[in-house]
């Protein structure tokens, strides 16, 4: 069973190709695929670059062209909930689109003809991914009292970096009987692609901001100093308890 193992930017991923036996580039729709095995378990790491359409295309080579089985979503998010802290983890139940508005024809969040809002991910990949959390943050030497938080997160073409709009936005989910821990700009897509085509998936999500006005910048130091420690750390033990087949 071939794991996906999918990051949006490089340096949540760097450390990842190293650890691959035999590793194989391949060029596909712009985007570059590795293909190797880690701990015996046949992988491919792939870039979704930002945003719900890369992340979408992205995901969808994986299951066409790549033929992957489970897809494991790993990076940065700014935290929204309250004790959602800078270096804290979280691991996603599911998501919604904060961004999806279709009303009147449909429920705000609604996402069109899916009849729902939110995408929930793997059971199964949840726990193991949970395990994985607790394991990795300790072993990657995260902050002092680094915690893994497990909850819904919200996804939308929009990097949040004010106070006014992270607050307006938890208001807004609320307001639908949403409670999202942390906000990106990927996993409900690609929790949506994986809806469509049967694949389970999960995501795990470091904080790497408070999507307040000092996000732009706790954002850039942060992906740089620690977010591919924790990727590394926490796939790590990831791919030893996944079943092989
Ligand atoms: N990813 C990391 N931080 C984020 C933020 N503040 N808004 C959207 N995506 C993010």
């Amino acid at each position: 069973m071939t794991l996906a193992i999918l990051s949006a930017l490089p340096e949540e991923q760097q450390g990842l190709v190293e650890q691959l036996q035999q590793p194989r580039q391949v060029q596909h729709a712009g985007r570059t695929f590795t293909l190797g095995h880690w701990h015996g378990l046949p992988v491919v790491l792939a870039l979704s670059r930002i945003g719900k359409v890369a992340a979408a295309t992205t995901a969808t080579a994986l299951v066409e062209k790549f033929g992957v089985q489970r897809i494991v979503f790993t990076g940065v998010a700014g935290g929204l909930g309250d004790g959602v802290q800078v270096g804290d983890v979280v691991v996603a139940s599911g998501f919604v689109q904060h961004d999806m508005n279709a009303a009147p024809l449909f429920p705000p969040l609604e996402v069109p003809l899916y009849g729902r809002a939110l995408f929930p991910c793997s059971a199964e990949l949840i726990a193991t991914l949970l395990i994985a959390a607790r394991a990795g943050v300790d072993c990657a030497g995260g902050t002092f009292n680094a915690k893994v938080h497990h909850g819904l997160i919200a996804s939308g073409d929009r990097f949040v970096s004010a106070a006014a709009e992270s607050q307006a936005l938890q208001t807004a989910l609320r307001s639908h009987g949403y409670e999202a821990l942390a906000v990106e700009m990927e996993g409900a897509a690609v929790a949506q692609v994986c809806a469509d085509y049967g694949v389970p998936f999960a995501a795990v999500r470091t904080i790497s901001d408070r999507a307040d006005d000092t996000a732009h910048g706790d954002f850039a130091e942060f992906v740089r100093s620690t977010a591919s420690r924790y990727a590394l750390a926490i796939i790590g033990v990831l791919v030893r308890s996944l079943p092989a087949a």
